[in-house]
């Protein structure tokens, strides 16, 4: 597994994170893209560090070097010495511990950054498997934000977990 920047020929995992029910809900990849959505949606991550918006990183299998999932890094909020890290993963790549290698890695090059000093991320309660990658990626649970994000048409809950620079 290695992160890399999303290369044009990444629009096959546009389509399969589409394709999933959750993935299309909490970011801007459309429900079952069309070729020209999923074409977009890959120019939109090259443009995530351009325009001063934090990171994209393709997670790929470090073999054929195809793109298995995406992890940000957001950086709104560096002045203030904090980011946002979200993934996910192919649905048929998951339970391979991919999205936990890439956390990690993304943490490790989160505090190449000297300004950053927390990293967190924003998880629903039911999801499990998610919790269960910040937790074995050094990802502390810090509390329940009640109403916090506006997902689906709905105000939901998150949990909070966060990493402090070591
Ligand atoms: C969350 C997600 C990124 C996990 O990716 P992954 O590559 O499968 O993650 P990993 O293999 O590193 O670890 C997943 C862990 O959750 C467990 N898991 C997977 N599905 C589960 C489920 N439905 N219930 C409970 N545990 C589950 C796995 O067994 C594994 O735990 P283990 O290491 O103790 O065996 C992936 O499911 C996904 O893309 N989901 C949709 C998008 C999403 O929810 N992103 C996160 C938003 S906060």
């Amino acid at each position: 597994m290695v992160l890399r920047r999303f290369e044009p020929s990444d629009a096959a995992l546009a389509h399969a994170l589409g394709a999933d029910p959750y993935v299309p809900l909490i970011g801007s990849l459309p429900a079952r893209p069309s070729t020209q959505q999923a074409r977009q949606w890959v120019r939109r991550q090259r443009q995530k560090h351009p325009d001063g918006d934090g990171f994209s990183f393709a997670i790929a299998d470090a073999e054929t070097d195809t793109a298995i999932g995406a992890i940000g890094l957001w950086l709104r909020d560096l002045p203030e010495g904090r980011a946002t890290a979200g993934y996910a993963v192919s649905p048929e790549y998951r339970g391979r511990g991919a999205a936990t290698s890439a956390l990690v890695a993304l943490t490790a090059f989160a505090w190449t950054i000297p300004a950053l000093h927390r990293v967190e991320s924003y998880i629903e309660p039911w999801n499990t498997a998610s919790s269960k990658v910040a937790t074995a990626a050094g990802y502390q649970r810090e509390g329940l934000l009640r109403g916090h994000h506006w997902i689906g048409g709905t105000r939901r809950d998150m949990l909070i977990y966060a990493a402090i620079r070591p």
